[in-house]
């Protein structure tokens, strides 16, 4: 398990010169103050203080809450941490109880979707700590997103560390060791200075808001779910915005999502939007195939493809029980080649699904069948991955970020 310190200590140690790293095994954690992230780079970690006991952030799971009943929507938490970009810098975060913002009218986000976010989650393990789950490739990735809509980068260290303090402020909202929820962490950035002219705005707003979500598959993973390959509508344009998290690719998204829902289809397949022959992603989440003759996890290669961290780490975890992992790209025509196909992101982690349909001009139907019930190849990455998040196994890549 790699810890919000040592973390922290390896950026550090990498963008600042002179500075010493501490050593990996210390119990430093930072004082509940939240300092700007240009503190953060200057305070040696020394001078933090010293965390005795692994509860240091408070119980977990002591709000008053359906543990059980939880889903995926909104619920209201302590707080969320808030941060604007002024006169050049980030100023100070803070933490903020009203789940209101005042905008100005003129807000480029509002206007032009000057806008991304990010979507992780932070998890109870048995020995009361909280971890979250890779963010510093949340971190990364909000960068690239907001590099491509121009808007002010957050250096990684202190997008980490708000995530930190934000969980930190709201462990009670953590769901306990055992639910299977966990606390779902959404950073949002946003142009909030006004322009009418179309221009980078000059104020920006970082936002980390939590939500306590519940276990998707409560009692294992469900059974699999039928898909619609979308032709009316493209997500992404080549060389547009599909690669980056941004507020209105999901806009773009909502009438194929809600017609499809409306015809029996949970989930929606896009295809590139050139050609209509290569797959590309799911509404909200990534494509694999998978091979099982073969032992191959196979998932397109596309500029127009949000890169997912579920499907890195799944990538990763397939790598390691031998499997051979094909990033390239996949014909529509592929589809009946595949034993199991799976759509992953960290919403759900995979979604099996059981079969895919297209309707031609004419609305003649061709089916892609898969596995009836779970793949067994679904199951074994999807509960390896979730026994590291829980705690449950070795973390042997270090993709455990433990709240201090
Ligand atoms: C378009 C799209 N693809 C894929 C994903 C899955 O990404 P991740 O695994 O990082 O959640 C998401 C969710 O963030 C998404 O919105």
């Amino acid at each position: 398990m790699r810890s919000l310190t040592a973390a922290l200590a390896l950026l550090l140690a990498s963008s600042c010169q002179g500075f010493v790293a501490p050593s990996h095994n210390s119990h430093q954690i930072i004082t509940t103050t939240t300092p700007s992230s240009t503190q953060l780079k200057k305070q040696p970690l020394s001078r933090l203080s010293v965390a005795t006991d692994i509860n240091a952030v408070g119980a977990p799971g002591t709000a008053d809450l359906p543990w059980s009943e939880l889903g995926f929507e909104f619920r209201p938490t302590k707080s969320h941490l808030r941060m604007t970009y002024r006169d050049g810098k980030w100023q100070e975060p803070e933490m903020v109880e009203s789940p209101y913002i005042n905008v100005h009218i003129g807000a480029t986000a509002l206007h032009y979707g000057q806008a991304c976010f990010e979507g992780l989650k932070a998890f109870a393990h048995e020995d009361g700590s909280v971890n979250l789950f890779r963010p510093d490739e949340n971190a990364k990735r909000i960068n690239r997103s907001g590099h491509r809509v121009m808007m002010p980068e957050i250096p990684v260290e202190t997008f980490i560390k708000a995530c930190n303090d934000v969980v930190k402020d709201n462990v009670a909202y953590v769901p306990p060791y055992g639910s299977g929820g966990a606390l779902y962490l959404r950073p949002l950035l946003f142009g909030s200075g006004p322009r009418i002219g179309l221009q980078p705005a000059e104020e920006y707003t970082f936002i980390v808001m939590v939500i306590p979500v519940g276990d998707y598959y409560k009692g294992g993973l469900a059974a699999p779910v039928n898909g619609l390959i979308v032709d009316d509508y493209d997500r992404a344009a080549p060389k547009g915005v599909g690669a980056a998290k941004v507020a209105g690719n999901y806009a773009a998204d909502l009438i194929p999502n809600m017609a499809a829902k409306k015809k029996g289809f949970p989930i929606c397949l896009y295809l590139d939007a050139a050609t209509h022959t290569l797959v590309e992603e799911f509404s909200t989440s990534n494509f694999i195939g998978i091979d099982n003759e073969n032992k191959k996890y196979i998932t397109p290669k596309s500029d127009s493809v949000l890169p997912s961290i579920t499907n890195k780490s799944l990538q990763t975890l397939a790598k390691d029980e031998g499997m051979t992992v094909e990033q390239r790209d996949i014909e529509v025509a592929e589809l009946s080649t595949f034993d199991e196909v799976i759509a992953c992101g960290t919403a759900v982690v995979v979604t099996p699904i059981g079969s895919l349909t297209r309707f031609d001009g004419n609305g003649e139907e061709s089916k892609y069948q898969f596995t009836e019930d779970v793949g067994e190849t679904t199951r074994r990455l999807y509960d390896t991955v979730r026994n590291i998040q829980n705690g449950e196994i070795e973390d042997t890549h270090n993709w455990n970020y433990k709240v201090e």
